[in-house]
């Protein structure tokens, strides 16, 4: 008998950011967040969990590459923790296998290149507890298993659920309420797009996990932050989306990676994810607004940044054409946009601008400050895949 399971799971984008722990260990935020979860189509983490008695010890590929499981990591944290829901399972149920006494052998690959700087934590969490689910076959919601994710990376716990997410930073010092909840399906707002400029990038930048920290420790402007700003942007962001009011819902999400980017400069010493090219498209996001604003129009385009230089824009289907030609103009690809929605047509991308648009307020970069330009939109949460989508092979190992 084989105990196995695959599967894949979604990257997700955060209007409102995490940033901040309270507990170190537990991964519990010093503020509730909220995030889109972008289509797997596109993006996505898949993994493959196996259990088997004649496995010696619990082992893990990454992208094809074994990678030691430490004592006490995340990554054991996790492992440990679903074996523990296993063995309640197997307690109430005597004539369950008894897989949470076998170790686990786990494969997982992202379909994007680590080098584009997309943190691939989240999905990869997301995937490892989601496939530990499948094969233990648990009842679990999604919600309980954000708790597990959110211990190996805390954005993860978003990527349990599709649409619109909230992880609620809870208030029990066991973090037994920290977890993930829906706020909107994916169905709810079909036409949110997103377009991820991978932006260039040659120097290594301060890893979430020891940024967050520092600033925990060093800045006023974070406990300002949490007290009075995030609680209020919640309410207005989860309302903007049950309402579908992209206005309000791009607003909020452009002050947010605005002050989350505030307060990585407040932290001591100063941190700067954004480089020229991320302000670059800050400035060509505000002045596309400023013209459709202008002539009695809606907002139409809501920039943010995590802990990196590339842009994620949200925008709505009807407006993402005139987006992608905008951003081509100013930072010439060398490959060919990939066009998954079939906007264009043979011609591909011309570089136009809309209507009074002044051209002057960023000048155009070289071909390569953006590196690629990923069109995507709202996604689904994590799927159950077929076994021929399997990444270990016959023997438990990857080929
Ligand atoms: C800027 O989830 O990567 O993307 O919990 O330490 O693993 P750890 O951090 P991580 O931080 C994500 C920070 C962010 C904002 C966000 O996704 O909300």
């Amino acid at each position: 008998m084989v105990y196995q399971a695959t599967v894949s799971a979604p990257v997700n984008i955060a209007c409102i950011k995490y940033w901040g722990k309270r507990d170190t260990k537990l991964i519990l935020p010093t503020n509730s967040s909220l995030s889109v979860t972008l289509d797997q189509d596109h993006l996505r983490s898949t993994t493959t969990s196996r259990a088997d008695p004649s496995f010696t010890k619990d082992r893990l590929w990454l992208n094809g590459v074994e990678e030691e499981i430490k004592p006490n990591s995340r990554t054991a944290t996790c492992i440990t923790e679903m074996k523990r829901l296993r063995a309640n399972l197997e307690a109430k149920n005597p004539n369950e296998p008894k897989l949470s006494q076998f170790h686990v052998h786990i494969a997982s690959k992202n379909n994007f290149p680590t080098a584009a700087g997309l943190a691939s934590s989240a999905s990869g969490f997301a995937a490892l507890v989601k496939s530990l689910a499948t094969l233990y076959q648990l009842p679990s919601t999604p919600s309980e298993l954000s708790l597990i994710a959110r211990q190996g990376s805390g954005s993860a716990c978003r990527s349990l659920f599709g649409g619109f997410v909230a992880w609620e930073m809870g208030s029990s010092p066991d973090g037994s309420d920290s977890l993930a909840i829906e706020v909107a399906s994916r169905e709810h707002w079909p036409e949110m797009h997103a377009l991820i400029c991978v932006v260039s990038d040659d120097k290594k930048g301060t890893s979430s996990t020891s940024g967050m920290q520092r600033t925990v420790e060093t800045s006023a402007l974070l406990q300002y932050r949490i007290k009075h700003v995030v609680p209020e942007r919640m309410k207005l962001v989860s309302e903007a989306i049950k309402t579908r009011d992209f206005n309000t819902f791009a607003k909020i999400t452009m002050q947010d990676s605005n002050q989350f980017h505030a307060v990585a400069l407040d932290t001591e010493p100063p941190i700067f994810y954004m480089n020229d090219v991320s302000r670059a498209i800050i400035s060509l996001v505000v002045e596309y607004n400023r013209v459709s604003v202008d002539a009695g129009g809606p907002i139409k385009a809501a920039y943010t940044y995590d802990a990196g230089p590339n842009a994620v824009i949200y925008t709505l289907k009807e407006n993402a054409k005139e987006i992608i030609e905008l951003i081509v103009k100013y930072f010439p690809q060398a490959n060919q946009f990939r066009d998954p929605f079939g906007l264009f047509g043979e011609n591909g991308v011309q570089g136009k601008v809309v209507d009074g648009f002044n051209t002057t307020v960023v000048k155009p970069f070289g071909i390569g400050a953006v590196k690629e330009l990923i069109h995507t939109q709202v996604g689904d949460g994590p799927r159950v895949l077929a076994t021929e989508e399997a990444l270990l092979g016959d023997e438990g190992l990857p080929p």
